[in-house]
């Protein structure tokens, strides 16, 4: 990470007057005074301003998980059902799923304590693209790409357009790639239904270009800074 930017990160000053504290010389990187460009080994470079060292704040926890089918994204279950929450382990503090993944959904989800990552990914006004990898239970026809792609209408309202990629198609059903910049309720197999076709396998793989893949189903690992800052930033 740019050191002007670590040092804003860890609070001790907006990126500006980090410049400033930079082209003062008293910020040093590992015992030697640093110049503007250089960048720092989170976690492995010792940081210093006037002497004192400067550590990351955390303030937040930030997890990625990969969902299985069968567990409800809320804290607590009023049916009882197992939650995200039982697939984290015993030590993580309060944390909340980010925005909703049906019981029958799985894939990338976000956990944190942090409300401005949690509004930046929900709020529709933001259109971060989530994309999702879909089966369908019938083949999907060129006529109905073209309807998905630009726009269904759910429950009276139309859905916004959207990137919609083929990746096989046979008698049994088709493979698809759909990216949303919505989300509405259970918005993707309502989408298939309106085209009279059915989602048999529903798995989110990406928001906005952060993958699920490396985590196995019901895994679960912190995201790292760059990881939390290009979520933000999105
Ligand atoms: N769309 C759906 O239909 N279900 C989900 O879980 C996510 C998006």
């Amino acid at each position: 990470m740019r050191i002007n930017k670590y040092l804003a990160t860890c609070g001790i000053a907006s990126r500006r007057a980090a410049d400033k504290l930079i082209e003062d010389g008293v910020v040093k990187i590992n015992g030697r005074v640093c110049n503007a460009g250089d960048d720092v080994n989170v976690g492995e470079d010792s940081v210093s301003v006037n002497g004192r060292i400067v550590n990351l704040v955390k303030k937040y926890d930030y997890y990625i998980m990969n969902k299985p089918k069968g567990y409800v994204c809320t804290v607590k279950d009023d049916k009882g059902r197992k939650t995200v929450m039982d697939l984290l382990p015993q030590n993580i503090k309060r944390l909340f799923p980010v925005g909703r993944l049906d019981y029958d959904t799985e894939g990338l989800l976000i956990l944190t304590n942090d409300g401005d990552l949690t509004f930046k990914l929900t709020h529709p006004k933001n259109e971060v693209p989530k994309t999702y990898l879909v089966k369908t239970e019938k083949p999907v026809s060129d006529e109905d790409l073209v309807k998905l792609r630009s726009g269904v209408y759910i429950d009276g309202v139309k859905t916004k357009k959207c990137n919609v990629r083929l990746i096989e198609t046979n008698k049994t059903g088709s493979k698809l790639h759909i990216t949303i910049t919505e989300g509405r309720n259970r918005q993707v197999r309502k989408m298939f239904e309106a085209v009279n076709n059915s989602v048999d396998f529903l798995k989110r793989i990406k928001i906005g270009d952060l993958t699920v893949s490396g985590l196995d189903r019901g895994q679960v690992r912190q995201l790292s800074v760059y990881e939390v800052d290009y979520l933000l930033n999105l």
